[in-house]
C-alpha cells in the first residue's frame, strides 16, 4: 500500500504490453519505455469506478458535460488554484495538442506570421502552429542562479512585428521549471508590449514536487487587463494518468477571444467523448489523496534517479526538476557521433530524443513508473554507456 492509505500501490503497475498502450506497444520488443508522458500507475479507484458506472449505462451518444461535471472543474479551479472562473469561460477539448493548433490559428487569423516559444520544449509546440504556416521563433532557455529561465534580452531581440503569439509551458516540459510570479509578470508585460496572445499550457500544474517552495501560479492570475489576450490550457490527464480518455479544457475569460477560439476550432476538433467528462470530474472531486501519494512517489523517484546518476555518471548534467515526472538529462558529455537514442533502444531502453524538443544531445526520461522498473532502466542505461565504442 502506498502512503496516505491510498488504495493504489505505486510500487507496482499492471502489465501494459499488448494492451494497446502507445508507450509500451509502439516500439514493441523487450525495451523498457521511458519516453511518452504517461505513467504506468493505475488511476485513482474513484475514477475507475466512475468510468465503470458510466460504461454500465450502455448508451454512448454524443456527450455534454453535466452541471456536476462542470462544477467539479470550477470547484477544482477555485480550491486548488484560487481561480474564480465562470462556467462560460471553459472551452472543452479532446486534448491540449489540438488546442495549441487552434491557438495558433487564432493568432494567424489576427494577422500573425510567426509565434514565439522557449526551447527545449514539448515537441508539438514546434509543430502545432499550422504545420509550417507560421514561423516558430525559438529562444533557448538560459541558466540563472542554477535555474533555467527565459532569456529576456534574446526574446526582445527575437520578437518580430509579425509575431502574434507566445506559447508558454508552465510547468515547463521537459525541464520541469515552475515559473515565479516575477517571471510571469515580466512575461505578461512582454506580451502586452508586443501585442502577443499568450497561450499558457498548464497541463502539469498539479505535479509540483514542492508546493511550498515552488507554487504554481496560473496565467489566470496575471493582470486583469492582460486577460483579453490570454488562453490557459489545463486538463486532469497528466496528473491522474487519464490521457487516453481524451478530455481537456481551455479557460478563456475574455468573450471575444473565446469566440475567436471556438471559431478556429470549427469542425476540426472532435467533441469530448462520453468518458472524458466523467473521468475528469471524478479525478478532480476525489483524486486528492491519490495525488498526494503520487507526489510522494515522484519525489522519491526523482531523488533515486538523481542519486544514481550522481554516483554512476557524475559527468552527465541533470536538470533539477521542480515539477512533472519527467527528467531532462544532458548526454553530450558522452561525446559520441553515434545516434545515442538508437543505441539506448538497442540496449533495451526507449528514451525521448532531445532533438525533438529543439535540444539535440539531451534525452528525456519519464519517471512515472514503479521504482523497480526505473532501477532496471538505469542499469540498462549504464550498460549501454559501457558498450559505447
Ligand atoms: C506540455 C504538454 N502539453 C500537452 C500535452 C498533451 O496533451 P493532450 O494529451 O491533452 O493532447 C503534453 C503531453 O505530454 C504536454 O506535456
Amino acid at each position: 500500500m502506498a502512503a496516505n492509505d491510498v488504495d493504489v500501490d505505486f510500487h507496482q503497475a499492471p502489465d501494459r504490453r499488448g494492451s494497446g498502450s502507445l508507450k509500451w506497444d509502439l516500439h514493441g520488443g523487450d525495451a523498457l519505455p521511458f519516453w511518452v508522458a504517461d505513467m504506468d500507475f493505475t488511476s485513482p479507484p474513484e475514477v475507475v469506478a466512475a468510468l465503470e458506472k458510466r460504461a454500465a449505462h450502455g448508451v454512448f451518444g454524443y456527450a455534454y458535460p453535466t452541471i456536476e461535471e462542470k462544477e467539479a472543474v470550477l470547484h477544482y479551479l477555485r480550491t486548488r488554484h484560487r481561480i474564480h472562473a465562470e462556467g462560460s469561460w471553459l472551452v472543452w477539448l479532446p486534448g491540449l495538442v489540438p488546442a495549441l493548433s487552434v491557438t495558433a490559428a487564432v493568432a494567424r487569423t489576427q494577422g500573425a506570421r510567426s509565434i514565439l516559444t522557449c526551447t527545449p520544449i514539448y515537441p508539438p509546440f514546434l509543430k502545432a502552429p499550422l504545420d509550417g504556416a507560421l514561423d516558430v521563433l525559438q529562444v533557448p532557455l538560459v541558466e540563472e542562479s542554477g535555474r533555467l529561465t527565459w532569456d529576456r534580452q534574446a526574446l526582445e531581440e527575437a520578437v518580430r512585428p509579425d509575431t502574434g503569439l507566445f506559447i508558454l509551458c508552465n510547468p515547463h516540459n521537459p525541464v520541469g521549471r515552475v515559473y515565479t510570479r516575477e517571471e510571469l509578470d515580466w512575461l505578461g508585460d512582454f506580451c502586452a508590449r508586443h501585442e502577443l496572445l499568450l497561450c499558457s499550457d498548464e497541463i502539469h500544474c498539479d505535479l509540483i514536487l514542492d508546493e511550498e517552495r515552488t507554487p504554481h501560479i496560473s496565467a489566470l492570475h496575471l493582470d486583469h487587463d492582460w486577460q483579453k489576450s490570454i488562453i490557459t490550457l489545463m486538463a486532469a490527464s497528466k496528473t491522474y494518468n487519464i490521457a487516453g480518455v481524451g478530455c481537456a479544457f481551455a479557460v478563456i475569460p475574455d468573450g471575444n477571444l473565446r469566440v475567436a477560439f471556438r471559431q478556429a476550432m470549427g469542425c476540426w476538433i472532435a467533441p469530448v467523448n462520453v468518458f472524458g467528462y466523467t473521468a475528469t470530474a471524478a479525478a478532480f472531486r476525489h483524486g486528492e489523496p491519490w495525488r498526494q501519494a503520487l507526489l510522494e512517489t515522484l519525489r522519491d523517484n526523482h531523488a533515486f534517479f538523481a542519486d544514481y546518476l550522481a554516483t554512476h555518471h557524475p559527468d552527465l548534467p541533470l536538470t533539477k526538476a521542480e515539477a512533472t515526472y519527467l527528467a531532462w538529462l544532458d548526454v553530450r558529455p558522452l561525446g559520441t557521433d553515434i545516434h545515442l537514442v538508437a543505441h539506448f533502444q538497442k540496449h533495451g531502453l526507449t528514451l525521448s530524443n532531445g532533438r525533438d524538443f529543439g535540444a539535440p544531445g539531451f534525452v528525456r526520461w519519464n519517471l512515472g513508473c514503479p521504482r523497480a522498473m526505473l532501477a532496471e532502466g538505469l542499469k540498462r542505461f549504464s550498460h549501454a554507456i559501457s558498450a559505447l565504442p
